[in-house]
């Protein structure tokens, strides 16, 4: 045992996470996916993640809007909530990343200082940050669920890029410019990048 804080002490496992990495024959970490919303973070994480489980790997996708149904269904929008919503989400995902699992997640996580906290739960190499980069009126144009049309309406308060920032990353590791690339290009970007670190 190390660390003895509270009474609550850190349980060293048998089986590490090299351990893990040599089973499955690739490493793993998180693909941070961040950008507006309709900017295709979901679309993109949930086409990353197939085209890995078609090359045998172990991945999972966490998705903002399926997380807000469970886990983090006492959360709000505003700027408090959003942020112990990233910071619960950098947690589960650090738990993924220990089982040998390459996790996309697919939260807007507009706060930089957040998605900072983030990065430093993680070794550098295991942080992917992915700018998802989409111009709002590009976004807004598509809007696949009708909230823009409802924030600019007023009936949805705090609403990123309307009511509520957007900080664009500053260094991110990938930035991927969905409306000048196909998916496939898309998804391409980020296996091309996993293979020349080889995290493949
Ligand atoms: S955050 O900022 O990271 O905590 O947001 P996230 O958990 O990714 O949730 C974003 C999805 O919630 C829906 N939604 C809103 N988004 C932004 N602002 C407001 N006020 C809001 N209310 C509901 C919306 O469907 C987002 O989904 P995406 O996939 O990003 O479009």
């Amino acid at each position: 045992y190390v660390m003895n804080m509270n009474n609550i002490t850190w349980h060293h496992m048998s089986v590490t996470k090299q351990n893990r990495h040599q089973l499955n024959g690739h490493k793993s970490c998180v693909l941070w996916f961040t950008g507006l919303s309709g900017s295709g973070k979901s679309s993109l994480a949930n086409a990353v993640d197939y085209a890995l489980f078609q090359k045998k790997c172990r991945s999972y996708v966490l998705d903002g809007d399926n997380i807000r149904h469970g886990l983090n269904n006492d959360l709000s929008f505003g700027d408090g909530d959003r942020k112990e919503n990233i910071r619960r989400i950098g947690e589960v995902s650090k738990l993924f990343v220990d089982s040998g699992i390459i996790v996309s997640t697919a939260f807007i996580s507009p706060f930089r200082n957040d998605r900072q906290l983030v990065r430093n739960m993680f070794d550098s190499s295991e942080f992917i940050e992915i700018f998802v980069d989409c111009p709002i009126r590009v976004c807004e144009k598509r809007d696949p669920k009708g909230l823009y049309k409802k924030a600019r309406s007023g009936v949805i308060p705090n609403f990123t890029g309307i009511t509520s920032p957007y900080e664009k990353p500053e260094n991110p590791e990938i930035i991927i410019e969905t409306n000048q690339l196909t998916i496939e290009q898309s998804v391409q970007q980020v296996l091309n990048y996993l293979k020349e670190k080889q995290i493949l």
